[in-house]
């Protein structure tokens, strides 16, 4: 058994295969435990993890994407380092985003991101992924095997946002190839530019188009969304809301998509089941989001000295919310380790995180999981994993994405059997 005591989360590679175990440990020690390498108090309760989200006051989200790392770049003074926040907060990474935003900025990004996240926009989405998961399926339904990541879940992720925000279907090859850097690369792996700044500029030339001249489509109404209080925002708020969106939506659903169809591959009579009872899935989706979260944890810098489960907590340090761990919080999850989709409480999960920064995309997401299960089920009549990728029963091999941030596959090669 590994020495846990040494382990870094936050550059430790031996924590990627198994992340779980390492979290039970910390559970074991305490409601908050300090890990003074990063200042960080790492909480793995549901119970006690849960009015994190909601006090503002004392935690804030300047941090989310990353945590500890880079550190902060001044020396916290005090129990109340608020004041020396804001005078950094513009240099810190991901400043200006909804994620990493507080009150009040926060609301007005949040009312421009569900002007451009219609209503009346979701349904026609919904109807593009059924056409979309389609014509993904035919080019995998003749081959033999395919990766359920590469040649499934990344394309269905990015084109169901670029939908989303109305980009036209002659510009999809464009984005389909573009994988954004993944969050919390150990040892910041990953291509020195980020794709996502492609897909910036992509939308920088949308908006300025259609600001300029206006045409009967999507994108032209994104152009002319406007703050709640009917100011029209900067092209480069709508551009930085757009491209999030892709950033945020594209690994993470493809992660949940991978792990769902692992389980299934591997559990042939569960994938039985849900084939005979499609009414099963969504249940099955939140135990995968529960069981498996694509998002290992969620980071809150902490603004004012505190106290949880009797810890005090101190003005500076790193907030560490394990998701993964609060969702398997057995005072909470009866046998957690297990797949139940009859579980009382089986949405109840923070996967999505919780609170005012809540996932703006998780119907989105839960959209994607179901119907690309249920296009997957009326094409392919077995799913099984390729055993010449990851070798037999008993002895599988698989490669994780190295990342402390996310939870999820590299690749994963599934053997199929056309309807
Ligand atoms: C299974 C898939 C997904 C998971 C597990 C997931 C998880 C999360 C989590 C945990 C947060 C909260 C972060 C925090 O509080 O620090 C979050 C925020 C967010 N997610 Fe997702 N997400 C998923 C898919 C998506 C999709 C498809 C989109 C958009 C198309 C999206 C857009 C966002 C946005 C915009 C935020 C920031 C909300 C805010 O700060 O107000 N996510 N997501």
């Amino acid at each position: 058994m590994q020495n846990y005591d040494q382990v870094d989360l936050f550059t430790d590679t031996s924590l990627i295969e198994d992340p779980y175990s390492y979290f039970e440990y910390l559970r074991s020690q305490g409601p908050a435990v300090y890990l003074p390498k990063h200042n960080v108090y790492a909480v793995t309760g549901f119970q006690d993890g849960l009015p994190v989200f909601s006090n503002h006051e004392v935690f804030s989200a300047a941090i989310a994407v990353n945590g500890p790392i880079p550190p902060l770049p001044f020396t916290p003074e005090g129990d109340d380092i608020s004041e020396q926040l804001e005078a950094v907060r513009e240099q810190l990474p991901y400043a200006g985003i909804i994620i990493t935003e507080d009150m009040p900025q926060h609301a007005k990004t949040k009312s421009l991101m569900m002007g451009m996240i219609t209503p009346a926009r979701l349904q026609a989405n919904h109807a593009f992924m059924g056409t979309l998961a389609d014509r993904l399926i035919d080019e995998i339904i003749d081959k033999d095997s395919f990766d359920a990541i590469m040649d499934f879940g990344q394309p269905f992720a990015t084109l169901v946002i670029a939908d989303l925000l109305g980009v036209p279907e002659e510009d999809h090859p464009k984005y389909r190839i573009l994988r954004s850097n993944l969050p919390g690369m150990i040892g910041n792996q990953g291509t020195p530019h980020d794709p996502l700044e492609e897909i910036g500029l992509y939308f920088w030339g949308y908006i300025e188009d259609r600001r300029a001249n206006p045409r009967d489509d999507v994108l032209s109404r994104l152009a002319q969304v406007k703050y709640k209080d009917g100011s029209t925002p900067d092209i480069l708020e709508v551009v930085k809301t757009a491209t999030f969106m892709f950033g945020a939506g594209q690994h993470t659903t493809v992660l949940l998509l991978a792990s769902a169809l692992r389980v299934l591959a591997e559990d042939q009579e569960l994938q039985q089941r849900l084939r005979d009872d499609r009414s099963l899935i969504p249940a099955f989706v939140e135990e995968m989001l529960r069981l498996n979260s694509p998002v290992k944890l969620e980071y809150r810098l902490v603004k004012k000295t505190t106290e949880i489960g009797g810890v005090e907590i101190k003005a500076g340090a790193t907030l560490l919310l394990i998701l993964s761990a609060m969702n398997r919080d057995p005072e909470v999850f009866e046998d957690p380790q297990q797949v139940k989709l009859d579980r009382k409480n089986g949405s109840d999960h923070v996967a999505f995180g919780r609170g005012m920064h809540a996932c703006a995309g998780s119907p989105l997401a839960r959209a994607e999981a179901k119907i690309g299960l249920e296009r997957l089920f009326d094409r392919i009549a077995n799913i099984a994993i390729d055993e010449e990728k990851h070798g037999p029963a008993g002895q599988r091999k698989f490669d994780y994405e190295p990342t402390y941030t996310l939870r999820g596959l590299k690749e994963l090669h599934l053997k199929i059997t056309p309807a």
